[in-house]
């Protein structure tokens, strides 16, 4: 077992520049998948069936089929109809953000079903109306639920973004590849991959147990 630590220092640069790109196109993912998902989530909460129903199919869709299938469908079928040449981490960061949507609709839709009836109830009482019980009581209280789920989503995303290496998006597991071909070596880099991959999630990991300890507080 030979560990040619000279393929690792050749492709720092492309480790480094790759990792900055993969937590680019998972912040990015993460972000726009919010504003989706809140829309999605609001629309499949519709007491209209008739208007529940594509957000319904929205996220089955989404939730139901692999992420690979459905970056392959964006980067070849969907991105090409509204750009030419597509830029392949534009579609990588279309399809996380697609994909996330679905999962952040049922994070949104949960955070507000969790807070007591109750909440809802002595708000009425008070006068308000349903929208100004829902802006000021309900939504305050639900975001802040949303903030652990939120924070976990984009640590998934940090992991799926490598697909993106399929349809050569240059982030860090496209690097990985690039250097196991140039070099016939397979442990070097994608054991640096993993190692970067982990101290990215542990730390992320680490950071939203400290946020949701302080949030406890209150
Ligand atoms: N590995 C899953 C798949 O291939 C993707 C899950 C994405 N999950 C998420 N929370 N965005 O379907």
């Amino acid at each position: 077992f030979n560990f040619r630590l000279h393929v690792i220092i050749a492709y720092l640069p492309f480790f480094i520049k790759g990792t900055l790109l993969t937590i680019w196109i998972s912040l990015a993912g993460v972000i726009v998948g919010t504003v989706l998902g809140l829309m999605i989530g609001l629309g499949k909460m519709s007491s209209n069936f008739f208007i529940r129903l594509p957000f319904v199919w929205y996220i089955n869709f989404f939730r139901g089929t692999p992420l690979l299938v459905q970056i392959l469908l964006i980067h070849f079928g969907l991105m090409p109809m509204l750009m030419s040449p597509v830029n392949s981490t534009a579609s990588i960061i279309v399809a996380l953000a697609l994909n996330s949507a679905a999962y952040i609709a049922e994070i949104f839709r949960a955070g507000i079903q969790s807070i007591d009836r109750g909440q809802m109830e002595a708000a009425r009482s008070l006068g308000m109306t349903h929208t100004q019980a829902m802006r000021y009581i309900i939504l305050p209280q639900a975001f802040k639920r949303m903030v652990p789920p939120l924070g976990n989503e984009f640590i998934i995303l940090l992991k799926e973004s490598s697909l993106g290496a399929i349809i050569a998006v240059p982030e860090l597991m496209y690097w990985g590849r690039a250097a196991q071909a140039q070099y016939f070596a397979v442990w070097e880099p994608y054991l640096m991959a993993a190692l970067i991959y982990l101290t990215l999630t542990l730390s992320l990991t680490h950071l939203l147990n400290y946020i949701e300890r302080r949030m406890k507080t209150e």
